[in-house]
Parts: structure tokens; C-alpha cells; sequence
């Protein structure tokens, strides 16, 4: 991983979800870094963490989440603890694409009030008038090749088609990712055919605007082609992480080798089992390593001690007691 210039850095961060009887303890002391131009992708199981993670990035977690300890770096300065440049990144510099596009437009608004809103937090300091935001959400929407900008802009979400509206969504992410974009599985519930076009979409906009990117997916091949960094989430603990395509080409943690397994290939008319199993009651996790429940390789050690992230290759670190640590260089935390 490089080194130059840190962007973003979450440092051993923990989240919990209250409700009325339970904490649901999620997050358990992840890491993970991200540098100018680094593109990186998480991969993991329904439940995993991945929104809780990026929800947690932005600042926007649902009134039971909180963040009880760690950190979230943007640029070195704390996310967390300064509320004023929370505000000030969100509105300049990340821009999310959410996992549920029609959660993010309200169907009384048009295009063009949507992204009018967005524009008017985005360039407040500017003195800019209407007609001026409304040229640059023209050349958002043109951004995003939607044909027929004026008709789009005018129109309410449900006189688009899924696709459409995806790529107004995106449209409205891009507004405010000046330097990186957070993308949570931005082709749930869209066609297939039209999933590829998104992703190859966001691929090339990623690439034109060289923007730094956090893409949830499961879509392997896009992950293989287009990220430098993969971090594998189980249980809310990052449990691999390193080279995308060392990763997915050979796994080491138990984990992540039945996650690829599972995962359908294109080459083959088979649907991938999933893994056997439930992922952790998060109210009451299991000790030692989370996965150790569902592992077939879990030994004692496994039951009584959390494993620590260890480097085993120059860029490839795995947190398992099925790797020796004698001669491997321990790293906490593993960043
Ligand atoms: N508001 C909430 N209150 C209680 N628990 C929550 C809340 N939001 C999420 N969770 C729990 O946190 C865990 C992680 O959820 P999260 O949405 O981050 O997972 P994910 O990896 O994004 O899953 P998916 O792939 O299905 O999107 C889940 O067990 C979920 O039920
Ligand atoms: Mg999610």
C-alpha cells in the first residue's frame, strides 16, 4: 500500500447499535486507510458491517448507532470530534452513493430540486444563482450520460427508469465527491443488464475525475479489475485485507476462501451455497474469533483468543491462528 498523502484513516474503531433491551456490539476495532487515488473494495457477507463502516465515515449513522471508540481521520484532522469539518468534508470532499438509490430520492421532488438541494449546501460560500447551480446539475446529469437532460431534470423519480435513476443518485454523490467517492453496493435492485453499465459507469467517472474510491461489492470481476486495496469484513472485524487481486486469487483466511467459493461465477450455472451458518448474534458475539463458530478449522486458541491482523506477505495481512506468528512481523491493529 502506498504511503503518499493518507486521505481517510478509521482507527480501531467500534460502533454499537442500542435498542430498548439490547447493545448490538458491530463494529470491534476496525482499521483500514485509505491514500490520494487508492481505490479499495470490502467484501463480506449481508450483516458484515460494510454500511455501519461508511455510514459511521460520513457522520451518518441512525440514532441507535455510536461510534463508543476510535477514530476517523480525513486529511489527519478527527471527523468525529469536529463536527464544523464533518460539515465542511461532506459538502467538498466525499460523496456516497447509497446502497438503496430510491431511499436517497423523494418521490414529491423532481431531479432538479434534488440536486438543486445538494448544489446549494455544495457551493454555499459561492455566490452562485440559480440559473448557475441549474448548469452545473445540466452538466451533472451529462456526466452520468443521461440522455434528454432537460426531461430528466424535470421529472419525478418514478418517471424513470431504475437505471435513470441510479445515475442521478450518482449524479448527486458526485456533486460533493471532489476527492473520494463512497460507493455501497450501487447496483442492488437494478436489472442485471443495467448493473454492468452502472458499475462501468462509475468506473470510468472514478477514473476521469481521479477520484479516491470505497466501493462495497461483491461483483468479483469489477473488484479484481478496478481496486488496488480489498478488505474482507466478518462479524464486524476486518479479518484480511491487502492486494485486491493477491486476495481473490489466493485467500487465506477460512473466511474469505468460503466467501469466494460461494460467490456465483459467470463461468459457471451453479449458485454458490453460502457459507454454513449464521453470522454472529451481535448481542452477544462470539469470544475469541468471531468466525471461529462457523470455522472448520477452529482449534481451542480460536474460542479463547481474538486473532491479530499479521503481515504474511509484503502486502497482504490476515487475522487467524491458523498462521504462525513466530516469524511474521505483528501489527496491533495491522495498519
Ligand atoms: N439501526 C440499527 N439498529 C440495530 N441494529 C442495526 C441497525 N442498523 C444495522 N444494524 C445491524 O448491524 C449489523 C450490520 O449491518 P450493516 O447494514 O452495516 O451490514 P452490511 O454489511 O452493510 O450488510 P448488507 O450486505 O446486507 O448491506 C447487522 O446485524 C444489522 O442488523
Ligand atoms: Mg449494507
Amino acid at each position: 500500500m502506498s504511503e503518499i498523502e493518507t486521505l481517510l484513516e478509521v482507527k480501531d474503531l467500534y460502533v454499537n447499535y442500542k435498542s430498548y433491551w439490547y447493545i448490538y456490539k458491530v463494529l470491534n476495532g476496525v482499521s483500514l486507510k485509505i491514500s490520494k487515488g487508492e481505490k479499495i473494495g470490502i467484501l463480506g457477507e449481508s450483516g458484515a458491517g460494510k454500511t455501519t463502516l461508511l455510514k459511521s465515515i460520513l457522520g451518518i449513522l441512525p440514532p441507535q448507532g455510536r461510534i463508543v471508540k476510535g477514530d476517523i481521520l480525513y486529511k489527519g484532522r478527527s471527523l468525529i470530534h469536529d463536527k464544523k469539518y464533518l460539515n465542511e468534508v461532506r459538502r467538498s470532499s466525499i460523496g456516497m452513493i447509497f446502497q438503496d438509490p430510491l431511499a436517497s430520492l423523494n418521490p414529491v421532488f423532481t431531479v432538479k430540486e434534488h440536486l438543486l438541494d445538494v448544489l446549494k449546501v455544495v457551493y454555499k460560500d459561492h455566490n452562485y444563482k440559480e440559473s448557475d447551480l441549474i448548469s452545473i446539475a445540466t452538466e451533472l446529469l451529462k456526466e452520468v450520460m443521461l440522455p434528454d437532460v432537460e426531461r430528466v431534470l424535470n421529472s419525478y423519480p418514478f418517471q424513470l427508469s431504475g437505471g435513470m435513476r441510479q445515475r442521478v443518485v450518482i449524479a448527486m454523490a458526485l456533486a460533493s465527491a471532489k476527492e473520494l467517492l463512497l460507493a455501497d453496493e450501487p447496483t442492488t435492485n437494478l436489472d442485471v443488464t443495467i448493473q454492468d453499465q452502472i458499475l462501468r459507469l462509475i468506473e470510468r467517472l472514478v477514473n476521469e475525475k481521479n477520484l479516491s474510491l470505497i466501493l462495497v461489492s461483491h461483483a468479483l470481476g469489477l473488484l479484481f479489475r478496478m481496486v488496488n486495496t480489498l478488505y474482507v469484513m466478518y462479524g464486524g472485524e476486518i479479518i484480511e485485507y491487502g492486494d485486491a487481486r493477491k486476495i481473490l486469487k489466493e485467500p487465506l483466511h477460512p473466511y474469505t476462501k468460503m466467501l469466494l467459493i460461494s460467490a456465483p461465477r459467470l463461468t459457471s450455472s451453479k449458485i454458490g451455497e453460502g457459507i454454513k451458518g449464521n453470522p454472529p448474534d451481535y448481542r452477544n458475539p462470539p469470544s475469541g474469533c468471531r468466525f471461529h463458530p462457523r470455522c472448520p478449522f477452529a482449534m481451542d486458541i480460536c474460542k479463547k483468543e481474538k486473532p491479530k491482523l499479521i503481515r504474511i506477505g509484503p502486502d497482504h495481512y490476515v487475522a487467524c491462528h491458523l498462521y504462525s506468528t513466530s516469524d511474521l512481523e505483528k501489527t496491533g491493529s495491522g495498519i
